[in-house]
């Protein structure tokens, strides 16, 4: 489709109604329909969500109290006085329920050949047998276990056997840093890593037990470590400390069962850590009940899973994504949830559509990177491979731009397929803004409309709402159930990040608008995070590591637009007077970042700099340093620069800009 169309349509504002075909069997079949929900979810939001949970969750106890809550202290319980497990949810259930024969889980691995399927019964007892050793290595109820692992099947059944036994599990994504890791253990005091020996990506294996074992020298609550073999890759081994999986796995005294540990519904079920505008990461707390009930809730909603779909969320399994959409809705639904070793572009800019077409994949969920990037390799990969099974197509991560969505609507989509782009955070625990496939018109760029139950609003800096087309702070204003209900060891953190600015309601940190029709549509982040690749960094992060190197003095970094990444990061560094800029020290420093927090963070550009434009008082203005890097080169583009100590600084930034760069 031409540019032009495609902007045509921009400027016609078109709807692109929903499919005729499969509305019919639908869970949300109209716009009337969820008229309906939403306003019945906000008319009567308590009984609108002891339904969800009640029909999705098995509950040993059944809850007393659907919600007590105060989002000033703040203070929220869900599904009050509820036992349940969630393990049991997404296994044992089902296979009492007539499921037992059906995939879980379809792993393709990177290599073509190695897949694993595992059945609900299958899954069942690799979980129950993990959950045993775990309990034999002296993982209780509430220890925290890291797992640092590849996508690997190891990695779900370690999710499901951790909280099986009600010890709460913290994934560090297998591309941070042995520094990260470390990080992420120290704060959390984990007791067990689960990681493996090395991780395969694109035709590569990439060592990974060493970054363990790297952290593991200032991590004195770990005293275990589980290691599976995925590529026979050598490794060091601690005696005493270091155990194979499959060496644990084949004890022959191993039970495939372990009886579920009875959870309070408010029980924590997995801390995962998110980078925010300051400091270091937070370690984002979800609990039982409600994170599950929103995880079931959402995926049975916004992607209209049926029994007998093929369902395919692209997102790695340690990104809270990976967690929601790969794990726990998926298998809380008892549906089938592919999970893939690969890369987009890995043997040929077509594995997504040979996998989609190997699996008769059903519904596809993935980045609007992902799509940028398989745009540009051009249509004619998508036109190899057969497309037809697929129904209903998601988006999510970072506003997905027009010709994005475009793109995939007619090359994937063929045409006719609804995209849900779906707005949330690691925070959130699941999806708050999303098209339903089956009822709403959708506008490309647009998330669309708040799902029934979440109370989406823009408010002004001065917490009044924002009129129809006003740009504003993103709130949620009443709880849902899977919110995060904190942040690890830090209450005064949870509270003042989002609960503080604007009181009785959560800050999402994202600006948007709301047109006349009611749809939302997201702006970016109104703080210092940036969104590489749809994933979240704090600048603050990436500045300290890089102060930390010898040569260094100082050191801004901001995000500039990058046509695949969304934003892409730029460093201003200012060196010690005794070194030099060279260009060996520009690749020691992005390396130093890569070593410190893991290649996502590596700065796209590194410009040495003099000086930073700072005000009277010292503070760096991250707006000029934003402009420059985006290219601007008129002093007219910079806005008030009479603040600025030392004016001349914005000349030398950007003569320093072209001689980098070119432009
Ligand atoms: C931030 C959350 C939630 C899973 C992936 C990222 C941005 C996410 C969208 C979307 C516009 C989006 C926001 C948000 N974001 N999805 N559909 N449209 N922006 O999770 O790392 O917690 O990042 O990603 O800025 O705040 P995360």
């Amino acid at each position: 489709m031409s540019q032009a169309r495609i902007e045509s349509m921009m400027d016609e504002k078109r709807l692109f109604e929903p499919p005729m075909e499969g509305r019919n069997s639908a869970r949300v079949t109209s716009m009337e329909e969820y008229e309906a929900l939403y306003r019945r979810s906000m008319d009567d939001n308590e009984g609108f969500w002891a339904e969800r949970a009640n029909e999705l969750v098995e509950w040993f106890t059944p809850f007393t109290k659907v919600l007590d809550a105060d989002m000033e202290t703040p203070s929220i319980k869900w599904f009050v006085g509820g036992q349940l497990n969630v393990a049991y949810n997404c296994l044992d259930k089902h296979i009492a329920n007539g499921r037992r024969n059906k995939a879980a889980i379809i792993w393709q691995g990177e290599p073509d050949e190695d897949v694993k399927v595992y059945t609900y019964q299958m899954l069942y007892d690799e979980v129950c047998k993990f959950a045993n050793v775990l309990k034999a290595q002296g993982v209780h109820k509430g220890d925290r276990v890291a797992l640092y692992m590849p996508m690997i099947p190891e990695l779900a059944i370690a999710m499901l056997a951790c909280v099986r036994i009600g010890a709460v599990h913290s994934i560090v994504f297998a591309g941070f840093s042995a520094v990260s890791l470390q990080n992420r253990i120290q704060d959390c005091e984990a007791k067990v890593v689960v990681t493996s020996d090395a991780v395969i990506r694109a035709g590569r294996s990439i060592p990974l037990k060493k970054n363990v074992d790297e952290a593991l020298r200032l991590c004195p609550s770990v005293h275990k470590v589980v290691v599976v073999n995925r590529a026979n890759a050598a490794v060091e081994w601690q005696e005493g400390r270091d155990l194979w999986w499959h060496e644990l796995m084949k004890a022959p005294d191993l039970k495939a069962s372990c009886p579920c540990e009875p959870m309070d519904s408010e029980d924590p079920l997995f801390i995962l850590y998110t980078s925010g505008s300051t400091g270091k990461p937070k370690g984002v707390v979800h609990t039982t009940g409600g994170y599950l009930t929103y995880a079931a809730h959402t995926t049975q909603w916004v992607f209209d899973v049926k029994d007998s779909d093929v369902y395919w969320c692209t997102a790695d399994v340690g990104w809270i994504t990976g967690h929601s959409y790969i794990v726990y809705g998926p298998l809380a639904l008892g549906a089938t949830s592919l999970m893939f070793e690969g890369v987009p572009s890995y043997p040929g800019p077509d594995r997504f559509w040979q996998v989609v077409e190997k699996f008769r994949v059903n519904i596809f969920y993935t980045a609007p990177t992902v799509i940028r990037a398989l745009m540009r390799e051009g249509a004619e990969w998508t036109q190899k491979h057969d497309l037809s099974s697929l129904r209903v197509l998601g988006s999510v991560g970072e506003p997905i731009n027009p010709e994005a969505w475009m793109w995939y609507h007619e090359n994937i989509g063929g045409g006719k397929l609804p995209i849900v782009d779906t707005w949330w955070q690691t925070e959130t625990g699941g999806i708050m803004i999303s098209a339903l496939p089956y009822a709403t018109p959708l506008k490309p760029g647009s998330a669309t409309r708040p799902l029934p139950g979440v109370d989406a609003r823009i408010v002004r800096p001065d917490g009044t709402d924002a009129e129809p087309n006003e740009g504003g702070h993103l709130v949620i204003r009443r709880p849902w159930p899977g919110m995060l209900r904190g942040v690890f060891g830090d209450p005064a953190r949870y509270k003042s990040t989002y609960f503080e600015r604007f009181p009785g309601c959560y800050e999402a940190g994202d600006g948007a608008r709301v047109d006349s029709d009611g749809y939302f549509w997201i702006m970016g982040r109104l703080d210092d995070v940036i969104n590489v690749s749809g994933h979240r960094m704090g600048t603050a992060e990436i500045e300290s590591a890089l102060v930390s190197h010898p040569a260094v003095a100082e050191a801004a970094v901001v995000g500039m637009p990058h046509a695949i990444k969304g934003e892409a990061i730029y460093a201003y560094v200012t060196l010690n007077a005794d070194a030099d800029e060279t260009e060996e020290l520009r690749a020691e420093l992005r390396t130093w970042v890569r070593k410190e927090i893991g290649p996502i963070a590596s700065p796209e550009v590194l410009q040495f700099a003099d000086g930073l434009p700072k005000t009277r008082s010292g503070k760096i203005m991250r707006r000029i340093l934003r402009k420059i890097a985006g290219g601007s080169t008129s002093t007219s583009d910079f806005g008030d620069t009479s603040t600025l100590a030392d004016p001349g600084v914005i000349s030398d930034l950007i003569e320093g800009k072209m001689d980098l760069t070119g432009r």
